[in-house]
């Protein structure tokens, strides 16, 4: 049965807590097991999967998701749209601590993961387009359900995928900012480009927990978990507004 939007939930999101009637599926997929159970169920009347994207207790750091088992599962099980929740520092102007933003760009800085379907011996060679690396018809939706919904976003905004688990320093915070970048965090490639190849519409919320490091008003700020999880759990709470808007979303 198809599955109307399927969420991956990122640091600080572990659940969707008003899912109703909820199924878990945990498949084995070409590329692995994703990094925890697959929650099917019900909400605002549409069947929506969440998977949280660390596993369930945080306990896989960014580089050792299994993002194409993640993927696959999901698509396995009928998803063709995703919503990735990812927790992010704010680096530029309109992008600090508890802002959710919709970015339209990204820049990958990480290494050494596994960022294709292209890896085993014999498997096609695919060169997809990613000049939007974002569903722009998906980020659409998102940007309107959120104005019908009355919570604030940022509609646009440069993602650097950063490797972590460590945060940045200054000089590569000062460096990703000269390159473009608004908003910075650990997961969100190879996760857009692999969603791409599998040819998932897919769109991101970035959830603004901290200033990047030498970012925003107080450039000697040490960034603390704690606050990480206030701001996460601050912001979190136009999600569901927003989540069920996208969902009745007329038109579509
Ligand atoms: N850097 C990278 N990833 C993050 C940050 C950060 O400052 N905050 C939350 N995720």
């Amino acid at each position: 049965m198809t599955i109307e939007l399927a969420v991956i939930g990122g640091t600080g999101v572990y659940a969707l807590g008003e899912l109703a009637d909820v199924e878990s599926h945990q498949p084995i997929t070409p590329y692995g097991v994703p990094s925890g159970p697959v929650r099917i169920g019900t909400y605002a009347g549409r069947r929506v999967a969440f998977l949280a994207r660390h596993g369930e207790g945080h306990s896989l750091p960014p580089h050792k998701i299994n993002y194409r088992a993640n993927l696959a599962a999901l698509q396995a099980l009928g998803a063709t749209r995703v919503l990735a929740l990812n927790t992010v520092g704010g680096i530029t102007e309109r992008f600090g601590p508890r802002v959710l933003a919709c970015p339209d760009q990204l820049i990958d800085y990480t290494w050494g993961r596994i960022s294709t379907l292209c890896e085993e011996p014999g498997s096609a060679v695919l060169h997809v387009d990613f000049g939007d690396p974002y569903t722009p018809a998906l980020r659409r939706q998102v940007v309107v359900a959120a104005a019908q919904a009355g919570v604030a976003l940022v509609d646009g905004g440069c993602y650097g995928a950063t490797q972590g688990p460590r945060l940045e320093t200054r000089a590569e915070i000062a460096r990703m900012r000269r390159d473009g970048c608004d908003l910075v965090g650990m997961t969100g490639m190879p996760e857009a480009g692999l969603a791409r190849e599998l040819e998932l519409d897919y769109a991101c919320l970035a959830i603004v927990a901290n200033w990047a490091a030498g970012a925003g008003p107080d450039v000697d700020e040490v960034i603390t978990l704690q606050d990480v999880l206030d701001n996460v759990s601050a912001a979190m709470a136009g999600v569901p507004r927003l989540l069920h808007a996208l969902l009745v979303q007329a038109g579509r």
